[in-house]
């Protein structure tokens, strides 16, 4: 999230601008970002393998799940105006100024951002384009808009340098507080009556979230409160009821347009994961957007796509999204939520292995008697420990695909498919019939089976 620099410290600026200003030795005069050609100068950075992502533009190409997140959200917004076709080459004026960023942010420095030249970059949020959109927004009006946009970070399951975001605002009347706060009534019904669970915050304070000086608490509270339920009842809406409830927070944040302003967070896996920065714009940008900051507020958000969606469609690794890999795409529907099922490059090899188990051990359905002492105890989970014990990560999957007892032998026998993927390579029928064999050396060794 782009914050007021005190904020948080901002990742090794100063080396990467080092790296990229050795690199300009072979930047050519010229480069062509979508179409155009623009002169380099010494801020470029920008490489050819990111600006090929400019037209990848996967939150418009259905069924890509960020264009179906991105619906998802739009239908939440009723009568909002949707700006969705945006291009990402913009102004630092736009992207920093515009907004209030102060001249030394770090946001601003070359290690952090993408150059084209010292007058266009690409934009880092979707907050680039509040100040456009809210000239052509009539009084009372709400708009959201959808990008890609462009940070320079480090790449992990989590991180990419490009990513989606939605950004989304309301302007409200001072005159119509109350009709607003009736509104703000409705939503809080709704919610108590969900099983999310919200920790809220407060909604200002004076000293490190203050409002604006010239704001009376009956003006802006009821905006700011809307603010937190319209988002809040958007993540009940899009999270599909699950049996663990949905659990988000509300916490205080900074940002150099919005005062007060808030971050939410949700909680996934075991820890919080952010999904998105907002809050109530500055009167300076509203003024700068030609509208009257006496007589109208507005409440803006700025999301992440990929943050939404990686929990809600089950990807576990960002860089998914920027697959061209048939087995990643057809997974989806237009509009539809599923879950993704992995997959790697290479193709999976199966071989099933039949055993009896040793004698003794207890028609199944009787366990009850071996666990009274009688027969020869026998332990599922053994098997499978053996299984990749041996045959370690090539083994991806292992499935029970038969299990019958013979009553003329008095003896069960199962079966089992096993399939064998490598992440690296592809799998030479040699390679895997060998640690097939070694497995079922080791099952007969272990646990005394009979292979059949
Ligand atoms: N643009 C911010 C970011 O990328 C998020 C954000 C914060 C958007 C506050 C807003 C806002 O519209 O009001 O981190």
């Amino acid at each position: 999230m782009l914050k007021v620099a005190r904020a948080r410290p901002w990742r090794a600026a100063c080396t990467q601008s080092l790296r990229t200003h050795k690199r300009h030795v072979h930047t050519p005069r010229t480069i062509t970002v979508l179409g155009e050609t623009y002169p380099t100068d010494d801020y470029t950075n920008l490489p050819p393998t990111i600006a090929a992502l400019l037209e990848r533009r996967l939150h418009v190409t259905p069924p890509h799940p960020l264009n179906t997140i991105r619906k998802l959200i739009a239908s939440h917004f009723e009568g909002f105006k949707s700006y969705d076709n945006l291009p990402a080459v913009v102004t630092p004026e736009l992207n920093f100024d515009s907004l209030g960023f102060p001249p030394d942010h770090p946001g601003r420095a070359r290690g952090q951002s993408y150059y084209i030249n010292r007058g266009v970059m690409l934009r880092t949020h979707t907050s680039a384009h509040e100040v456009d959109i809210y000239r052509e927004t009539p009084r009372s009006g709400g708009w959201l808009c959808t990008a890609d946009v462009y940070r320079r970070d480090e790449i992990d399951r989590s991180h990419y340098p490009a990513f989606h975001q939605t950004e989304g605002a309301r302007l409200v009347n001072v005159a119509d507080m109350d009709k607003l706060k009736a509104e703000n009534e409705e939503l809080r019904r709704g919610l108590s009556a969900s099983r999310i669970i919200m920790e809220d915050c407060p909604d200002f304070d004076a000293i490190t979230n203050p409002l604006q000086a010239s704001h009376l608490p009956e003006t802006v509270l009821p905006v700011a409160q809307n603010l937190r339920l319209r988002i809040t009842t958007l993540f009940m809406s899009i999270f599909p009821p699950s049996t663990t409830p949905l659990h988000v927070r509300w916490t205080p944040d900074l940002f150099p347009w919005t005062s007060p302003s808030y971050q939410l967070e949700v909680r996934y896996r075991d820890g919080w994961l952010e999904l998105l920065g907002c809050g109530i714009v500055l009167d300076d940008t509203i003024a700068r957007s030609s509208h009257d900051p006496a007589s109208e507020r507005s409440w803006a958000f700025g999301m992440g796509l990929e943050r939404i969606a990686m929990p809600l469609f089950g990807v576990p690794d960002i860089r998914l999204f920027w697959s061209r890999d048939e087995r990643f795409w057809k997974q989806f529907r237009d509009g539809e939520l599923r879950t993704f099922q992995e997959f790697s490059k290479y193709p999976p090899s199966e071989r099933d292995v039949a055993f009896w188990l040793p004698v003794g051990v207890a028609k199944p359905h009787a366990a009850s008697h071996a666990a009274g002492g009688e027969g020869v105890g026998w332990e599922e989970n053994d098997l499978w420990d053996i299984i990749r014990e041996v045959g370690g990560d090539l083994v991806e999957d292992v499935k029970l695909i038969d299990d019958f007892w013979h009553e003329a032998k008095g003896r069960r026998s199962l079966a089992v498919r096993i399939t064998f993927r490598s992440m690296e390579r592809s799998l030479e029928r040699p390679e895997v019939n060998e640690v097939t064999d070694a497995i079922k050396a080791k099952l007969t060794e272990r646990l005394a089976v009979e292979i059949r």
